[in-house]
């Protein structure tokens, strides 16, 4: 398995009856094998972009190629996880990993990609257990399971541990991004908590709203994710949250409301600024 070249180039999307576009006119490439996140307040056009991204909408203008190739619809090549596993509660861990490769009839490799993905999330010994009896995180990780059984170049993540505990979700997100290197798949992450794209993530795209648009790149050099506790990590982390203030900043300016209001609460920064209340 290796990771595809993605490239969005020149992205707008107007929803039907919408004023403003979603997003407009965004073009970025991503390496084989890269991690990148999309950062942004809710509502920046997150979402829209990676259903794109993945096929699931048509864009109003503009291309996505993966490795070259016009992205026009969905494809096991390039998969998405979101924040509800979406598993069939009636069937085992095992039935719902090799969905996948069920329904693109790859039947006769699910006797050995099954196993191995279940080893790889660490749920090999709940393969015959109904889903429903699992916890959230693990529910996860089958959805995670059945994500990679069918190899693709490509993972897209949309807030997808945002409905999980701390301690839950700093675990999946360490195993995502180091699942995703062991493999060399490309990894898009969607998502509006900062932590969470300095933890997973070699660079953060950070998006301002109406329209959602690119207002900064920030690379993310970090050699060690598993202590958060280093200079480096509140060095990036600090930088993101600049750079995400900024965004907001325009987005003020722009929309010409302003005032602390405009600011939501959920905006993932109250953890990095000391006690602003
Ligand atoms: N199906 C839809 N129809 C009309 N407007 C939509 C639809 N989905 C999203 N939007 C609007 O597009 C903008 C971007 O939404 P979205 O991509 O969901 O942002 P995010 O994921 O960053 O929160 C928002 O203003 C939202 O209201
Ligand atoms: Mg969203």
């Amino acid at each position: 398995m290796r990771g595809a070249h993605l490239a969005v180039e020149g992205i707008t999307h107007r929803y039907r009856r919408a004023g403003q576009p979603a997003v407009c006119d965004i073009s970025f490439e991503v390496n084989p094998g890269e991690a990148l996140a999309l950062v942004g307040r809710s509502g920046c056009g997150k979402s829209t972009l990676l259903h794109i991204m993945a096929g699931l909408v048509p864009p109003t203008q503009g291309t996505v190629r993966i490795d070259g190739l016009s992205v026009v619809e969905p494809s096991p090549r390039w998969v998405v996880m979101f924040q509800q596993p979406s598993l069939y509660p009636w069937m085992s861990v095992a039935q719902n990993v090799a969905l996948g490769l069920k329904f693109t009839g790859r039947k006769r490799e699910i006797a050995t990609r099954v196993p191995e993905m279940l080893r790889l999330v660490e749920l090999s010994d709940y393969a015959d257990r109904n889903v429903q009896d699992l916890s959230g995180g693990q529910q996860q990780r089958v959805a995670l399971a059945r994500s990679l059984a069918s190899s693709p170049e490509v993972l897209m993540l949309d807030e997808p541990f945002s409905a999980l505990d701390a301690f839950t979700r700093g675990t999946l997100q360490r195993d995502v991004r180091r699942i995703a290197k062991d493999l060399g798949i490309t990894l898009v992450l969607v998502t509006h908590d900062l932590a969470e794209a300095v933890v997973m993530a070699d660079r953060a795209l950070v998006l301002a709203t109406n329209p959602g648009r690119i207002s900064k790149v920030v690379p993310i050099d970090l050699e060690n994710r598993d202590d958060l506790r280093t200079p480096e990590y509140a060095e990036a982390r600090a930088r993101l949250a600049a750079a995400y203030e900024t965004a907001a900043g325009r987005e003020l300016e722009s929309s010409g409301t302003g005032g602390p209001s405009a600011t939501p609460d959920d905006d993932g920064l109250n953890a990095a600024r000391p006690a602003a209340r």
